[in-house]
Protein backbone atom coordinates (compact mmCIF):
# COMPACT_ATOMS: atom_id res chain seq x y z
CA UNK A 1 0.00 0.00 0.00
CA UNK A 2 0.86 3.02 -1.10
CA UNK A 3 0.08 5.56 2.02
CA UNK A 4 0.88 3.26 5.08
CA UNK A 5 0.63 5.33 8.62
CA UNK A 6 0.03 8.32 6.50
CA UNK A 7 -2.85 10.99 7.70
CA UNK A 8 -4.45 12.74 5.21
CA UNK A 9 -7.21 15.76 5.88
CA UNK A 10 -9.78 16.03 2.95
CA UNK A 11 -11.84 19.30 2.05
CA UNK A 12 -14.83 19.02 0.07
CA UNK A 13 -15.06 15.27 1.21
CA UNK A 14 -18.36 14.91 0.87
CA UNK A 15 -18.24 15.87 -2.94
CA UNK A 16 -17.58 13.40 -5.96
CA UNK A 17 -13.84 14.04 -6.18
CA UNK A 18 -13.51 14.68 -2.55
CA UNK A 19 -14.91 11.08 -1.66
CA UNK A 20 -13.33 9.09 -4.54
CA UNK A 21 -9.83 10.51 -3.08
CA UNK A 22 -10.81 10.09 0.46
CA UNK A 23 -11.53 6.18 -0.53
CA UNK A 24 -8.70 5.77 -2.55
CA UNK A 25 -6.14 7.50 0.05
CA UNK A 26 -7.72 4.98 3.07
CA UNK A 27 -7.33 1.94 0.52
CA UNK A 28 -3.70 2.89 0.21
CA UNK A 29 -3.36 2.71 4.09
CA UNK A 30 -4.07 6.31 4.75
CA UNK A 31 -5.91 7.33 7.63
CA UNK A 32 -8.27 9.81 6.49
CA UNK A 33 -9.94 12.83 8.16
CA UNK A 34 -13.16 13.72 6.07
CA UNK A 35 -14.16 17.65 6.09
CA UNK A 36 -17.00 19.07 4.30
CA UNK A 37 -19.99 22.19 5.13
CA UNK A 38 -22.56 19.33 5.71
CA UNK A 39 -21.82 16.50 8.18
CA UNK A 40 -24.64 14.25 6.95
CA UNK A 41 -22.14 13.44 3.56
CA UNK A 42 -19.09 12.68 4.80
CA UNK A 43 -20.28 11.21 7.53
CA UNK A 44 -21.43 8.37 4.62
CA UNK A 45 -18.29 8.53 2.93
CA UNK A 46 -16.27 7.70 6.28
CA UNK A 47 -18.59 4.87 6.78
CA UNK A 48 -18.36 3.53 3.77
CA UNK A 49 -14.61 3.68 4.64
CA UNK A 50 -15.12 1.75 7.47
CA UNK A 51 -16.92 -0.56 6.40
CA UNK A 52 -14.66 -1.91 3.84
CA UNK A 53 -11.63 -1.99 6.73
CA UNK A 54 -10.46 1.73 6.26
CA UNK A 55 -9.98 4.36 8.97
CA UNK A 56 -11.83 7.87 9.01
CA UNK A 57 -13.16 10.38 10.88
CA UNK A 58 -15.62 13.22 9.85
CA UNK A 59 -16.01 16.62 10.58
CA UNK A 60 -18.21 19.45 9.59
CA UNK A 61 -15.49 22.58 8.69
CA UNK A 62 -16.42 25.15 6.55
CA UNK A 63 -13.22 25.05 4.14
CA UNK A 64 -13.21 28.99 3.51
CA UNK A 65 -13.56 29.63 7.47
CA UNK A 66 -10.06 29.78 8.75
CA UNK A 67 -10.43 29.64 12.15
CA UNK A 68 -12.55 26.34 11.74
CA UNK A 69 -9.86 25.05 9.13
CA UNK A 70 -7.02 25.69 11.90
CA UNK A 71 -9.50 24.37 15.27
CA UNK A 72 -9.92 20.67 13.01
CA UNK A 73 -6.35 20.75 11.97
CA UNK A 74 -5.63 20.87 15.35
CA UNK A 75 -7.85 18.43 16.21
CA UNK A 76 -6.51 15.58 13.67
CA UNK A 77 -3.20 16.31 14.85
CA UNK A 78 -3.81 15.73 18.85
CA UNK A 79 -5.33 12.75 17.82
CA UNK A 80 -3.43 11.70 15.14
CA UNK A 81 0.24 12.85 15.64
CA UNK A 82 0.75 14.65 12.45
CA UNK A 83 -0.61 15.78 9.36
CA UNK A 84 1.25 14.50 6.11
CA UNK A 85 -2.17 15.13 3.31
CA UNK A 86 -3.93 18.34 2.93
CA UNK A 87 -6.33 18.18 -0.49
CA UNK A 88 -8.96 20.76 -1.52
CA UNK A 89 -11.76 19.04 -3.04
CA UNK A 90 -14.52 22.07 -2.75
CA UNK A 91 -16.59 22.58 -5.62
CA UNK A 92 -19.51 25.44 -5.83
CA UNK A 93 -22.44 24.43 -7.64
CA UNK A 94 -21.64 25.23 -11.29
CA UNK A 95 -25.26 26.28 -12.43
CA UNK A 96 -24.48 29.82 -10.23
CA UNK A 97 -21.70 30.50 -12.83
CA UNK A 98 -21.87 29.23 -15.95
CA UNK A 99 -24.25 29.60 -18.58
CA UNK A 100 -23.92 33.57 -18.87
CA UNK A 101 -22.04 35.25 -21.38
CA UNK A 102 -18.48 37.41 -20.01
CA UNK A 103 -20.21 40.44 -21.76
CA UNK A 104 -23.67 39.85 -19.65
CA UNK A 105 -22.10 38.52 -15.96
CA UNK A 106 -22.22 40.52 -13.22
CA UNK A 107 -19.14 41.31 -11.34
CA UNK A 108 -20.72 39.93 -8.17
CA UNK A 109 -21.35 36.22 -10.05
CA UNK A 110 -17.91 36.62 -12.05
CA UNK A 111 -15.98 37.36 -8.70
CA UNK A 112 -17.35 34.43 -7.04
CA UNK A 113 -15.62 31.11 -8.42
CA UNK A 114 -12.21 33.33 -8.09
CA UNK A 115 -12.59 34.79 -4.56
CA UNK A 116 -14.16 31.34 -3.51
CA UNK A 117 -11.72 28.58 -4.73
CA UNK A 118 -8.53 30.62 -4.54
CA UNK A 119 -9.00 31.75 -0.66
CA UNK A 120 -10.58 28.24 0.18
CA UNK A 121 -6.85 26.65 -1.74
CA UNK A 122 -4.94 29.47 0.04
CA UNK A 123 -6.36 29.01 3.55
CA UNK A 124 -6.04 24.77 3.69
CA UNK A 125 -2.74 25.33 2.71
CA UNK A 126 -1.24 27.33 4.76
CA UNK A 127 -2.44 26.34 7.75
CA UNK A 128 -1.35 22.72 7.00
CA UNK A 129 1.94 23.84 5.40
CA UNK A 130 2.04 25.58 9.46
CA UNK A 131 2.05 22.04 10.68
CA UNK A 132 3.95 20.04 8.13
CA UNK A 133 7.33 22.44 8.14
CA UNK A 134 7.99 21.13 11.50
CA UNK A 135 8.03 17.42 10.30
CA UNK A 136 9.82 18.61 7.43
CA UNK A 137 7.55 16.55 4.99
CA UNK A 138 3.87 16.58 3.22
CA UNK A 139 2.31 17.14 0.53
CA UNK A 140 -0.44 19.55 -0.47
CA UNK A 141 -2.91 19.03 -3.12
CA UNK A 142 -5.63 20.52 -5.01
CA UNK A 143 -7.95 19.83 -8.18
CA UNK A 144 -8.40 22.56 -10.90
CA UNK A 145 -10.09 21.74 -14.64
CA UNK A 146 -8.82 22.19 -18.17
CA UNK A 147 -10.60 25.61 -18.40
CA UNK A 148 -6.99 26.90 -16.33
CA UNK A 149 -5.40 26.63 -19.99
CA UNK A 150 -7.68 27.12 -23.06
CA UNK A 151 -10.49 29.18 -23.86
CA UNK A 152 -14.18 27.63 -22.83
CA UNK A 153 -17.28 30.41 -23.30
CA UNK A 154 -20.24 30.69 -20.68
CA UNK A 155 -18.02 29.57 -17.92
CA UNK A 156 -17.95 33.27 -16.40
CA UNK A 157 -15.16 33.18 -13.47
CA UNK A 158 -14.51 29.97 -13.45
CA UNK A 159 -11.93 29.47 -16.01
CA UNK A 160 -9.56 32.28 -13.75
CA UNK A 161 -10.05 31.01 -11.15
CA UNK A 162 -8.71 27.73 -12.08
CA UNK A 163 -5.60 29.41 -13.71
CA UNK A 164 -5.11 31.02 -10.30
CA UNK A 165 -5.51 28.02 -8.51
CA UNK A 166 -2.62 26.31 -10.90
CA UNK A 167 -0.61 29.34 -10.42
CA UNK A 168 -1.19 28.98 -6.64
CA UNK A 169 0.23 25.84 -6.66
CA UNK A 170 3.76 27.12 -8.03
CA UNK A 171 4.48 29.66 -5.90
CA UNK A 172 3.39 27.38 -3.20
CA UNK A 173 5.82 24.75 -3.94
CA UNK A 174 8.51 27.74 -4.48
CA UNK A 175 8.23 28.88 -0.92
CA UNK A 176 7.63 25.20 0.75
CA UNK A 177 9.48 22.67 -1.03
CA UNK A 178 12.74 23.84 0.63
CA UNK A 179 10.74 22.41 3.91
CA UNK A 180 10.42 19.47 2.26
CA UNK A 181 6.20 20.12 1.54
CA UNK A 182 5.15 19.06 -2.29
CA UNK A 183 3.12 21.06 -3.92
CA UNK A 184 0.70 19.27 -6.71
CA UNK A 185 -2.35 19.97 -8.45
CA UNK A 186 -4.70 17.54 -10.36
CA UNK A 187 -6.27 18.78 -13.73
CA UNK A 188 -8.89 15.84 -14.82
CA UNK A 189 -10.89 16.83 -17.48
CA UNK A 190 -14.78 15.14 -17.34
CA UNK A 191 -15.70 12.44 -14.78
CA UNK A 192 -19.63 11.91 -16.10
CA UNK A 193 -20.43 10.41 -12.74
CA UNK A 194 -20.61 13.65 -10.98
CA UNK A 195 -23.06 15.83 -10.21
CA UNK A 196 -20.62 18.72 -11.62
CA UNK A 197 -20.34 17.44 -15.07
CA UNK A 198 -24.75 17.07 -15.10
CA UNK A 199 -24.81 20.55 -14.25
CA UNK A 200 -22.74 21.66 -17.17
CA UNK A 201 -24.69 19.73 -19.67
CA UNK A 202 -27.88 21.36 -18.11
CA UNK A 203 -26.06 24.90 -18.73
CA UNK A 204 -25.71 24.18 -22.40
CA UNK A 205 -28.28 21.70 -23.53
CA UNK A 206 -30.44 24.33 -24.48
CA UNK A 207 -27.90 25.98 -26.62
CA UNK A 208 -26.12 22.65 -27.93
CA UNK A 209 -29.64 21.17 -28.81
CA UNK A 210 -27.98 17.54 -28.18
CA UNK A 211 -28.60 15.24 -25.29
CA UNK A 212 -26.75 13.78 -22.39
CA UNK A 213 -25.44 11.13 -23.96
CA UNK A 214 -24.65 13.07 -27.27
CA UNK A 215 -22.55 15.49 -25.21
CA UNK A 216 -21.12 12.42 -23.36
CA UNK A 217 -19.84 11.71 -26.79
CA UNK A 218 -18.74 14.84 -27.78
CA UNK A 219 -16.47 15.29 -25.06
CA UNK A 220 -14.81 11.67 -25.10
CA UNK A 221 -14.25 12.40 -29.04
CA UNK A 222 -11.72 14.85 -27.92
CA UNK A 223 -9.40 12.25 -25.91
CA UNK A 224 -6.96 10.48 -27.19
CA UNK A 225 -8.87 7.57 -25.95
CA UNK A 226 -12.25 8.41 -27.25
CA UNK A 227 -13.46 7.87 -23.53
CA UNK A 228 -13.86 10.00 -20.59
CA UNK A 229 -11.79 9.19 -17.61
CA UNK A 230 -13.66 7.84 -14.58
CA UNK A 231 -13.40 9.10 -10.83
CA UNK A 232 -11.72 5.92 -9.62
CA UNK A 233 -9.28 6.56 -11.98
CA UNK A 234 -8.80 10.17 -11.27
CA UNK A 235 -8.39 8.82 -7.44
CA UNK A 236 -5.79 6.50 -8.37
CA UNK A 237 -3.53 9.11 -9.83
CA UNK A 238 -3.81 11.30 -6.68
CA UNK A 239 -2.87 8.48 -3.95
CA UNK A 240 0.23 8.06 -6.21
CA UNK A 241 0.79 11.76 -6.58
CA UNK A 242 0.41 11.67 -2.50
CA UNK A 243 2.78 8.98 -1.77
CA UNK A 244 6.72 8.98 -1.10
CA UNK A 245 6.81 7.33 -4.77
CA UNK A 246 6.16 10.77 -6.38
CA UNK A 247 8.69 12.43 -4.02
CA UNK A 248 10.16 14.22 -7.31
CA UNK A 249 6.88 15.88 -8.09
CA UNK A 250 6.32 19.40 -6.66
CA UNK A 251 5.00 23.05 -8.16
CA UNK A 252 3.21 21.19 -11.18
CA UNK A 253 -0.28 20.28 -12.12
CA UNK A 254 -1.01 16.77 -13.12
CA UNK A 255 -2.40 16.85 -16.82
CA UNK A 256 -5.36 14.18 -16.98
CA UNK A 257 -6.99 15.16 -19.74
CA UNK A 258 -6.57 12.16 -21.46
CA UNK A 259 -4.80 13.86 -24.63
CA UNK A 260 -7.45 16.86 -24.33
CA UNK A 261 -5.20 19.12 -23.56
CA UNK A 262 -1.70 19.43 -24.40
CA UNK A 263 1.55 20.13 -22.51
N1 LIG B 1 -16.44 16.51 -11.67
C1 LIG B 1 -15.56 16.64 -12.65
O1 LIG B 1 -15.57 15.93 -13.67
C2 LIG B 1 -14.50 17.70 -12.52
C3 LIG B 1 -13.49 17.78 -13.50
C4 LIG B 1 -12.51 18.75 -13.38
C5 LIG B 1 -12.53 19.62 -12.30
N2 LIG B 1 -13.52 19.54 -11.37
C6 LIG B 1 -13.50 20.49 -10.25
O2 LIG B 1 -13.20 19.78 -9.04
C7 LIG B 1 -13.86 20.41 -7.93
C8 LIG B 1 -14.74 19.39 -7.21
O3 LIG B 1 -15.64 18.84 -8.14
P1 LIG B 1 -16.74 17.75 -7.75
O4 LIG B 1 -17.27 17.23 -9.03
O5 LIG B 1 -16.20 16.81 -6.74
O6 LIG B 1 -17.85 18.68 -7.06
P2 LIG B 1 -19.02 18.28 -6.00
O7 LIG B 1 -19.42 16.86 -6.16
O8 LIG B 1 -20.03 19.34 -6.13
O9 LIG B 1 -18.28 18.38 -4.59
C9 LIG B 1 -17.84 19.60 -4.07
C10 LIG B 1 -17.94 19.50 -2.57
O10 LIG B 1 -17.37 20.69 -2.00
C11 LIG B 1 -18.18 21.06 -0.91
N3 LIG B 1 -17.98 22.47 -0.56
C12 LIG B 1 -18.33 23.56 -1.27
N4 LIG B 1 -17.96 24.67 -0.60
C13 LIG B 1 -17.37 24.25 0.54
C14 LIG B 1 -16.81 24.91 1.64
N5 LIG B 1 -16.75 26.25 1.72
N6 LIG B 1 -16.30 24.18 2.65
C15 LIG B 1 -16.34 22.82 2.61
N7 LIG B 1 -16.87 22.14 1.60
C16 LIG B 1 -17.38 22.84 0.56
C17 LIG B 1 -19.58 20.77 -1.40
O11 LIG B 1 -20.45 20.75 -0.31
P3 LIG B 1 -22.01 21.14 -0.52
O12 LIG B 1 -22.63 19.89 -1.10
O13 LIG B 1 -22.43 21.47 0.87
O14 LIG B 1 -22.04 22.31 -1.45
C18 LIG B 1 -19.38 19.42 -2.07
O15 LIG B 1 -19.48 18.37 -1.15
C19 LIG B 1 -14.63 21.59 -8.55
O16 LIG B 1 -13.81 22.72 -8.51
C20 LIG B 1 -14.84 21.16 -9.97
O17 LIG B 1 -15.07 22.23 -10.82
C21 LIG B 1 -14.49 18.59 -11.44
Amino acid sequence: MMLTNKVAVIYGAGGAIGSAVARAFAREGARVFLTGRERASVEAVARDIVSAGGSAEAAEVDALDERAIDRHLQSAIDEAGRVDISFNAIGIPDRRILGVPLIDLDVELFSLPIATYTTSYFLTARLAARRMIANKSGVIMTVTALHSRTGIPLVGGYSPSMAAKEALTRALSAELAPHGIRVVGLRPYAMPETRTIAEAFDARAKTLGITWEQWQDVLASRTHARRLMTLEEMANAAAFIASDRASGMTGTTMNLTMGCLDD
